[in-house]
């Protein structure tokens, strides 16, 4: 689990999108994390200090020179304190300084003297962003191990359009956190996640799918890049937006989700099949849309689809989940053997507050010995990291 007593040192420097370094600030600390915010002296002609005092409950340095400061006696006492550093809006002007190794205010000077890894989100005009200092400067640093996340296209604070917006909050927050994780308890190891329900064509227009909503399999592969595994994240349509930091395969069908499987599994530490694949599709689907005023009526014949689990086999461990309406830990433990898994995820889909496109889960978790353990009603995330508490010691 993503370990919530981490410090995030929040750098926060001169631009309109500052602003925005709050919502940031607050989601952190909602989350339990302990959120030290340095600003520059622009930043603060764009927010006050006050506001971040507030919402992180910690004192916010805004210089080095302030000797009643903790921070500023041992100017370097942030840069240890860090389990990262997240610069967010980072300026052009922070950037080519961190470029050069400057140290000439307590941002800079902290992330020359951190171990931890340095997350930058750049917010700057498109031409800024694209002169070849920029454009060199955030190479070098690149090439050293930052991380940068965004800046995303749209319109500017100039009011044109361009690159160079502050990517969205839900990327710099996923990001921030994989850097966290990067040392935890996954990785080095690479886990491919399936999700979502497929859909089979019947017409060029109409398919066979179902009511997954990808939400419990989003949990698991974002969970695992928290954790600082490599993931994979093989996903049928959802209306999701996509995880920051995963490798995403999009596919349709089960066949294509079979295929994608089979190739991503030849490097995989395990298979987490969290997908809700259709069990049967129409043996022809219409190339030409069907049309109402042609038939009176309309039978479909359907044929099995491809069972993934049962042949996708290999080296790595096989996590399956069992989404049933009745009977649920017997019908588990009978696929788990059929199946040869070595672990299952059952959940009972009648439940209101569980299953298909809610945010909370009750599952049973089943072992290959056929060990049964009963969680309770939790929020997916925390679901996600019980399951792979118990794929880790399976990985061990
Ligand atoms: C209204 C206004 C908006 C600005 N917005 C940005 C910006 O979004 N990105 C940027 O790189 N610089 C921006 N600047 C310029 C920086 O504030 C300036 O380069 C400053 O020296 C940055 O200092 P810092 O990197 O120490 O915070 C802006 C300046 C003004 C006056």
């Amino acid at each position: 689990m993503a370990d919530k007593m981490k410090t995030i040192v929040l750098g926060v420097t001169g631009s309109i999108a500052a602003y925005k370094a709050a919502e940031l600030a607050s989601r952190f600390t909602g989350e339990g994390f302990r959120v030290d915010v340095i600003m520059t002296e622009s930043a603060q002609q764009f927010i006050a200090p006050l506001t971040f005092r507030n919402i992180t409950g910690r004192p916010v340095v805004t210089t080095m020179w302030d000797i009643d400061s903790e921070f500023s006696v041992e100017h370097v006492a942030l840069a240890e304190a860090a389990d990262v550093v997240l610069i967010a809006p980072a300026t052009a002007n922070i950037i080519a300084k961190m470029a050069c190794g400057m140290a000439d205010d307590m941002l800079s000077c902290t992330v020359l003297a951190t171990k931890a890894p340095v997350v930058i989100a750049p917010a700057m005009n498109d031409n800024m962003w694209s002169n070849p200092f920029t454009r060199e400067n955030v190479a070098k640093l690149t090439k050293r191990g930052f991380t940068f996340v965004g800046p995303a296209r749209g319109r500017l604070a100039s009011g044109k359009m361009g690159l160079g917006r502050l990517t969205g909050l839900d990327d710099i927050y996923g990001i921030t956190l994989q850097a966290l994780g990067r040392k935890g308890d996954l990785a080095g190891k690479h886990i491919v996640v399936t999700a979502g329900g497929t859909q089979e064509p019947v017409d060029p227009v109409r398919c066979l799918t179902n009511h997954s909503s990808g939400k419990m399999g989003y949990a698991v592969a974002e969970a695992a890049r928290n954790r600082g595994a490599e993931v994979t994240l093989i996903s049928a349509p959802t209306a999701l937006a996509a995880p920051p930091g995963l490798k995403i395969i999009g596919v349709k069908t089960a066949e294509d989700m079979l295929k994608a499987v089979q190739e991503a599994v030849k490097k995989a530490d395990a298979l987490v099949m969290a997908a809700a694949v259709a069990d049967f599709r129409p043996v022809k689907a219409s190339s030409q849309k069907i049309k109402r005023q042609d038939l009176n009526e309309l039978t479909i014949e359907l044929e099995k689809t491809p069972d993934i689990l049962a042949q996708v086999k290999g080296s790595f461990i096989r996590v399956g989940f069992a989404a049933e309406s009745h009977d649920v830990v017997a019908n588990a433990k009978e696929k788990v053997k059929r199946k040869g898994l070595d672990l299952i995820v059952a959940n009972d889909i009648t439940e209101m507050d569980c299953g298909f496109g809610a945010d909370t889960n009750r599952v049973t978790i089943i072992d290959s010995k056929g060990k049964v353990e009963n969680l309770p009603l939790l929020p997916k995330g925390e679901v996600a990291d019980k399951i792979l508490d118990k794929l880790i010691t399976l990985l061990r």
